[in-house]
């Protein structure tokens, strides 16, 4: 009788022990949630170029509105100039979740296997910033940005940077200039098919890469747009800047669509206002960047800068033309004609 009464009591006390714990841990868990709910919300967003660049002021932009906005509920953390991730990681750290927001280049997403934002790429797609948006800032170019779902990617907006123009370290004013020269290009197999009509040699490599590659001469030209050669100093290895102005650079800007989708309702919204307005800025803004920059480095006292005559520019479309051809398997039929469309 005795032991019976032992092990009731000691039951009971075992019982109000786990009780209290479970309570405890209850308290654990909903101080834990309580601290969860009190911390921000972190983005971290990384992209591979200068800070000083309407890329770069344009993600500074996007975190003053958010962080002010939601009043310190979201944090965003802008890491510039490939610190935190370079090309060809980036991608992959954003599906993990370990990066939530990126601004790469249209030309980069090819690797992925959405082979559509390549069709930016075709050289003399477009003839200026107004045909772009035509296509980025329409039904269009959301269409494409869907595209991006099933890799676990959220497409949010589609920020230009301007028309690319080619550098070496010899004039090259016709296109038999560039012939056997290595030329740097982004990870778009219609870049390298592009060069491979001009008879070059293309070289994909990550952008952080690029100077020393040309200091050392790993390669000896590349196709870049004004902004991205004067804030990296590409002209202080490069004496020569041929403004064919051949193809369209621009970027997605893009999240982790599962982080996205997390986001509690009264902030996403917040978060798609202020994407909207460092769109808007960004857009209006680079252009005019792309301009100052060239004639920075024409006056750098180390590059010269050629403007081509309309004939000149007539050589380096007839050249690069076959790229359409070339591409014609890779590339969505239906796409490229509805962009052509578009554009006129
Ligand atoms: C490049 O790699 O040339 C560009 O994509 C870099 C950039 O983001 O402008």
């Amino acid at each position: 009788m005795k032991l019976k009464k032992t092990i009731a009591i000691t039951m009971m006390m075992l019982g109000v022990f786990a009780l209290s714990a479970c309570g405890g841990k209850k308290q654990d868990t909903a101080a834990n949630t309580q601290a969860k709910a009190n911390e921000p919300i972190v983005i971290k967003l990384s992209h591979v170029v200068s800070a000083e660049t309407s890329k770069g002021r344009g993600a500074e932009l996007f975190k003053k509105l958010v962080e002010e906005r939601t009043k310190g509920k979201v944090q965003v953390q802008v890491y510039p100039n490939s610190q935190l991730y370079k090309d060809k990681e980036e991608l992959e750290a954003l599906q993990m979740g370990s990066v939530q927001m990126l601004i790469p280049s249209l030309s980069k997403f090819g690797p992925l296997g959405v082979k559509e934002f390549e069709t930016f790429d075709l050289p003399y797609l477009f003839s200026n910033f107004s045909q772009v948006h035509k296509v980025t800032q329409g039904a269009t170019g959301q269409q494409i940005l869907s595209k991006l779902e099933p890799y676990g990617i959220k497409g949010l907006a589609f920020w230009d940077n301007g028309f690319k123009v080619f550098s070496a370290n010899k004039p090259l004013i016709t296109p038999n200039d560039i012939k056997g020269m290595k030329v740097r290009i982004q990870s778009s197999k219609v870049l390298e098919e592009q060069m491979k009509t001009l008879n070059a040699l293309p070289q994909s490599m990550a952008f952080s890469e690029v100077y020393q590659a040309l200091q050392t001469g790993v390669v000896d030209a590349t196709e870049q747009t004004p902004t991205q050669s004067f804030s990296q100093r590409f002209y202080e290895v490069q004496k020569h800047y041929t403004v064919t102005n051949h193809g369209y650079l621009g970027y997605a800007v893009v999240v982790n669509k599962k982080f996205w989708d997390g986001l509690p309702s009264d902030i996403r919204p917040i978060l798609e206002e202020a994407m909207k307005e460092s769109t808007t800025w960004v857009n209006q803004t680079s252009e005019q960047e792309n301009i100052d920059d060239l004639k920075k480095i024409a006056t750098s006292g180390k590059s010269t800068v050629t403007e081509l005559k309309p004939e000149e520019i007539e050589l380096w479309k007839k050249a690069t033309a076959p790229t359409y051809e070339a591409t014609k398997s890779r590339l969505p039929a239906d796409l490229v004609t509805q962009l052509k469309k578009e554009v006129q």
